[in-house]
């Protein structure tokens, strides 16, 4: 059976193929249309898993869009009644956007595929949240938590997933807290309130906490009233995205918190107005942790179950997932690669299969790769064509080669196999870097990913030494899979990783099994023989406000356009000329 799951027209749309249970392969459309957070519908990332699969529309089983878009559309047109007549300059908005493309979902994709609208099958936002993190985690029972802005009308789910041994499997989402209650619109409106893009700089809240204190915890907590069941309701006076297109926050949140962040203004932690704002986020950061680690505490205690499956755009704050795993009782929490609405592409096809069609359970693969592979011999020609230097070189000498240009301090573009699925570079679009100095960490700011100082980089390790260098929990190593905890730096080791250890000692870090990514295993073994410590600086590979790149040609596009030394796709490397060279062999091909 051959099921293909859509996300699209909110945020970072994706397209995934699931074939007799088990997923081929999966893309954002952003990573193919090079747009960031493309929400548009994913023409190119359904053509590619069909490509891909050597599959054409005729060939599919079903088609499965992530969420029930008549039910997104009622939520939009009560809320919009509602608030009416304050909402009546929203209200054109909202009506252009949902009836122009997300109420009539199924007429686009029987259109843009020639599928029979008979094969075009919707699930509920959140049970494809909850399916992608249940299902792709390796547990037969667990707890489920899914929470993000919102879906249709579900903003935050709790449930319990079971694989049964008779190959059945069971989702059953038991409660859910409905719009615009909603901890994912609570911390995206601090996200605007401090300047930033939502959808897209939640984590920068995140990274800019670190640097405050919680003093504003009384403030946001007159926002979110929690209720003796656990849950709890905004007091909607304090925000504004219920009613209006364009703004999230109300004038009596700005009473509350004072005048907001201008987006393009520094912050400036040396002054006061800078501490404000990292005070804003370290509270907020701080309601959100309390809030979550009572429900799945709560959860806990409910299900009585060791797993916890964590789902949706907030199961990203690796802080919040740290403190959960810590505080809640759970022994594993699981978060999948792509815990955010690109990942329910995969999600919904993977509910359909087991849950719609009732297809067997089968154990799935537990990795995040799952898009485009990248060819070296496209490097090959279009570096060679440019004049760079180029070797092709066997391993084991391409990773020593690479490990002495790390400790010789080159930074190095670092592209392997198929790309990741899901916002984080798990090591195959990956920009890699001496971890130790904090030095390091200024340059990839400002000459490689040109942004904000108070955004820290993640470090890759592998599993046998990560306790040594990183204070980890019982389950910690499993959060670590895909960078989806932040733990301690152990206090000895902070000078001596200092690219890496946020300013309040923590780091987000991956904790790498050889099985997963082999090559990169190998490269943190012979760069730790080297400097002692088998630890990288791992970011994503692209530069501020570009998609992660997918293919030869755009690692190579922005290795040309930024501070990158080495560009690798083995047996390729890449070695750039100093820039007066590459000057010289241009003016002699002008001459
Ligand atoms: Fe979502």
């Amino acid at each position: 059976m051959k099921i293909l799951g859509i996300s699209a027209h909110y945020h970072d749309s994706a397209a995934a193929l699931v074939s007799d249970g088990v997923p081929l392969c999966a893309v954002q459309e952003e990573r193919l249309s090079r747009r960031k957070g493309d929400a548009a519908f994913p023409a190119g990332a359904i053509e590619w898993c069909l490509d891909h699969a050597g599959l054409s529309p005729d060939d599919l089983d079903a088609v499965v869009f992530y969420e029930r878009s008549m039910l997104k559309f009622e939520r939009i047109l009560t809320c919009a009644l509602r608030a009416f007549p304050q909402s009546w300059r929203s209200f054109p908005a909202a009506m252009k956007n949902s009836l122009g493309e997300k109420v009539w979902v199924r007429g686009i994709i029987s259109a843009h595929l020639g599928v029979p609208r008979s094969k075009i099958l919707f699930t509920a936002h959140h049970q494809s949240h909850a399916a992608a993190t249940f299902l792709t985690a390796p547990t037969r029972r667990a707890a489920i938590l899914t929470a993000d802005g919102v879906g249709e009308w579900a903003t935050l789910t709790v449930g319990q997933g079971e694989r049964r041994a008779d190959g059945g499997t069971a989702i059953s989402l038991l409660r859910e807290i409905r719009f615009p209650h909603s901890l994912g619109m609570l911390y995206s409106t601090f996200t605007a309130y401090l300047g930033f893009a939502v959808n897209d700089g939640e984590y920068k809240v995140m990274g800019l906490a670190a640097y405050g204190r919680p003093t504003q915890v009384d403030r946001v907590r007159r926002l979110i009233r929690r209720t003796p069941d656990g849950a709890f309701t905004l007091d909607v006076d304090y925000f504004e995205y219920h009613s209006s297109a364009t703004r999230s926050y109300s004038s009596r949140f700005v009473e509350l918190f004072g005048p907001p962040r201008a987006p393009y203004e520094p912050i400036d932690l040396d002054t006061a107005e800078g501490h404000r704002f990292a005070d804003c986020a370290a509270s907020v950061q701080w309601v959100l942790e309390e809030t979550l680690v009572d429900l799945t505490r709560a959860l806990h205690q409910e299900t009585g179950l060791p797993d916890l499956c964590l789902g949706g755009g907030v199961a990203l704050n690796g802080v919040a997932n740290a403190r959960i795993l810590d505080e809640s009782g759970f022994e594993r929490v699981f978060v999948p690669p792509a815990p955010g609405d690109s990942g329910c592409a995969l999600g919904a096809a993977l509910y359909a299969d087991r849950v719609y069609f009732g297809q067997p359970d089968r154990d799935l693969p537990d990795h995040p790769f799952w898009g485009p592979h990248v060819d070296s011999k496209d490097l090959l020609r279009v570096a060679r064509e440019d004049g760079q230097d180029v070797e092709e070189l066997a391993d084991p000498r391409l990773i020593e080669r690479i490990a002495d240009a790390l400790h010789a301090g080159s930074v190095v573009g670092w592209m392997e196999g198929a790309c990741e699925f899901g916002p984080r570079a798990l090591g195959h679009r990956s920009i890699l870097a001496a971890p130790h100095s904090a030095e390091m960490r200024d340059r990839l700011n400002r000459d490689i990913k040109y942004r904000e100082e108070f955004r820290p980089f993640a470090p890759v390790i592998p599993v046998e030494s990560a306790h040594r260098y990183f204070e980890l929990p019982p389950g910690g190593a499993r959060l670590g899979r895909f960078m989806s905890g932040v733990f301690p730096v152990r206090p000895e080791w902070r000078s001596k990783l200092a690219a890496i250890t946020h300013v309040d000692g923590s780091a987000r870090v991956q904790v790498l099994e050889r099985e997963m990514a082999p090559r990169l295993y190998e490269l943190l073994e012979a760069y730790g023989r080297r400097s002692g410590i088998p630890v990288l600086l791992n970011t994503s590979f692209n530069v501020a406000g570009e998609p992660i790149v997918c293919s030869a040609l755009e690692g190579y596009s922005t290795f040309r356009r930024c501070g990158i030394d080495m560009l690798v796709a083995a047996p390729v490397v890449v070695t750039k000329r100093g820039l007066s060279q590459v000057k010289t062999l241009k003016e002699e091909a002008l001459a």
